[in-house]
């Protein structure tokens, strides 16, 4: 557990390297949201910008569409800038600075058995830009520069998190000080994995070049219908009990799915259509993602037509972030002896 000293506090993000997916939806924002609202938390939520650059050079002016994007997605999900401090990674610098801090308390070895860095940089490590690699490292700055206690994060995050919690101990051990909390990670959701609807065995991901793959939070009622129905399946029918589903990773995600935007248990859908045939199915499917995420594309759709809005909610979360990141920032640079006069 998180030492109870620590306020309960939830960070996490979201690269604006692309649109948002299914699988971001389900696996953070969903849950971020039932954080937000539960009450028993404050919650920062952050467009991370900065990560965004780590693989590719993003144009400009589609990084700034895709972090007001982002922000649209988490607004018209159901979180409220009132509640949540809401902003964009580069407009509260301490996380770049504490990001420093943790490049000096951090090991290669650690960096280098990331997975996410390994698969990322592929074959060509040498090519691969050194922001790529530090990336964990800015990871945990973005948590632990706001003391945070929970990070709601799908399942593909776990191994940043645990760095997160090494940084944190070593740090704390170098120093002789308990000053950063080791954060949980919150892999709860109802959908920490939702998979590539083309390849059960591949994780839905923005960066797919096959639209075909993944559920885009922006998809109209049409395209998200077409994409079910053309998803891979098998010719079995469903079976009636979670175990018949083994072995079988396309079944077993249209399901998974399907319990996630119901908000009930894969045997509650397997109960429900134990024999039904995959094109029945997804029929059921296709009217049940259109009825969840159809309005949600409708709404983003309408806080896009005013970004300055976005901007300006961006800049409030920001200026509300700080004013907790700074005084951290501070009390670290107090603890390594950095003079400031
Ligand atoms: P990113 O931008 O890849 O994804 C954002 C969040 O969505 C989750 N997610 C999924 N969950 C279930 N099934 C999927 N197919 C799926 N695809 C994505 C991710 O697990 C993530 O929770 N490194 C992070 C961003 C980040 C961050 C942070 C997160 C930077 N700093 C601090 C938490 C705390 C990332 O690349 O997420």
């Amino acid at each position: 557990m998180a030492d109870p000293t620590f306020t309960p506090r939830v960070f996490s993000g979201i690269q604006p390297s692309g649109g948002l997916t299914l699988g971001n939806y389900l696996g953070m924002i969903k849950p971020a949201v039932g954080m937000q609202n539960s009450g028993d938390f404050e919650t920062l939520y952050c467009m991370v910008d900065l990560h965004a650059i780590t693989a590719r050079l993003v144009p400009p002016s589609e990084l700034i569409h895709n972090t007001r994007e982002v922000a649209a997605g988490f607004i018209a999900s159901g979180i409220d800038p009132a509640k949540s401090m809401l902003f964009n990674q580069s407009q509260v610098p301490e996380h770049a600075q504490l990001a420093w801090i943790f490049n000096c308390v951090a090991r290669m070895g650690w960096m280098g058995r990331m997975t996410q860095w390994k698969d990322k940089a592929g074959k060509n490590a040498e090519a691969a830009s050194l922001g790529l690699f530090a990336y964990p490292t800015l990871m945990a700055a973005d948590i632990l520069i706001y003391h945070a206690t929970h990070v709601p994060v799908g399942e593909d995050q776990k191994q940043h998190l645990e760095l997160t919690r090494d940084i944190a101990a070593k740090f704390n051990h170098d120093y002789g000080i308990e000053f950063f909390p080791l954060t949980e990670p919150v892999i709860g959701g109802a959908a920490p994995r939702v998979m590539n609807l083309q390849d059960g065995s591949k994780k839905m991901s923005k960066s797919d070049p096959s639209d075909k793959t993944r559920i885009n939070m922006t998809d109209d009622a049409d395209t998200i219908a077409k994409k079910i129905r053309k998803a891979k399946t098998d010719p079995d029918p469903l079976p009636d009990a979670v175990a018949g589903l083994e072995g079988r990773p396309d079944a077993r995600n249209l399901v998974n799915i399907y319990a996630a935007l119901a908000e009930t248990t894969q045997q509650a859908v397997l109960d429900e259509h134990a024999g039904a045939l995959f094109g029945h199915f997804k029929m059921a499917l296709a009217d049940l993602a259109v009825s969840k995420l159809a309005p949600i594309a409708g709404e983003m759709q309408r806080l896009m037509a005013d970004p300055a809005e976005i901007d300006r909610i961006l800049g409030d979360g920001a200026q509300r972030a700080r004013a907790l990141s700074a005084p951290i920032l501070d009390q670290t640079y107090d603890i390594i002896g950095m003079l400031r006069s």
